[in-house]
């Protein structure tokens, strides 16, 4: 299978009044096309700090790190290439929609074309096709103060899909949502992932593990656990709390 996202042995130490704290110490963890990816730890364990060094808004200390065929570190890219990286190869999603309050939902996700310099029509087109597919083809027209923090959530990912990405990452894309439109949320990107893409989630939600082919573990900026999740275990039956280890 290829890897969309390959990170060997990163390292990332931040320094806080004198002190230098190792955030990640040797992390290492691969995502393939096609996969969907759970990341779970403690606060502060460095979730987020993998995520950004995933995406390219931030570089480690140590290690290698290779998205969509290209090693952004050791390497170094000019920031035009790390942008067009981001554009066209890497859909983030985050906890807040985060949409333009005053672009209608069809516009939001017609602007992340647009900003990759595809044509008016064609953007049109594709919003319309991805917010149908999510079901949101009643809301095109909506303003995101309408929609529900669900609704504003799906519109999120039909933005990150927008530029067909090799990589989805996601940190913690259903904290603001209840369990069953949290679990949508996670189905959608469950989809993407069925369609090639290689999905990356930081979640808490143990509820929904049964979605992903793998469970990462990080604890103190160390991979300390990487299994199967349930889906690729053939498991069709829906997780319970007490079948996953806490977070
Ligand atoms: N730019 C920075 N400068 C200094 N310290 C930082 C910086 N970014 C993160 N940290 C520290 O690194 C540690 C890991 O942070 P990170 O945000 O990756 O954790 P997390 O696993 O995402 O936690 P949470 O579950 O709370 O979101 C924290 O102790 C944080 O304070
Ligand atoms: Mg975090």
């Amino acid at each position: 299978m290829t890897a969309v996202l390959t990170i060997d042995r990163v390292s990332r130490v931040f320094e806080s009044g004198g002190e230098r704290i190792a955030v990640l110490d040797g992390a290492s963890l691969t995502v393939a096309a096609g996969e969907m990816v759970a990341l779970k730890g403690p606060s502060g364990s460095g979730k987020s700090t993998l995520l950004l060094i995933a995406g390219a808004l931030d570089r480690p200390d140590d290690g290698t790190v290779t998205v969509a065929g290209m090693r952004l570190f050791p390497d170094r890219h000019p920031e035009s290439a790390l942008r067009a990286l981001r554009r066209r190869a890497i859909g983030f999603v985050f906890q807040k929609a985060n949409l333009v309050p005053f672009l209608t939902a069809a516009e939001n996700v017609e602007l992340a074309r647009f900003i990759d310099g595809a044509p008016r029509g064609e953007a049109r087109v594709r919003a319309r096709e991805l917010l149908t597919t999510l079901g949101l083809g009643e809301r095109l027209g909506s303003l995101p103060s309408r929609l529900s923090g669900g609704e504003q959530q799906r519109v999120a990912v039909a933005r990150a899909l927008a530029n067909r990405p090799a990589l989805i990452l996601a940190d913690e894309p259903t904290a603001a949502l209840d369990g069953a439109r949290g679990r949508q949320v996670l189905e959608l990107l469950k989809g993407a992932a069925k369609t090639g893409v290689g999905v990356l989630v930081v979640t808490h939600d143990d509820r929904a593990l049964d979605l992903f082919d793998r469970v990462v573990s990080i604890a103190d900026g160390k991979i300390v656990r990487d299994g199967e999740g349930s889906a690729a275990a053939g498991r069709s039956k829906a997780v319970t709390f007490s079948d996953t280890e806490q977070s």
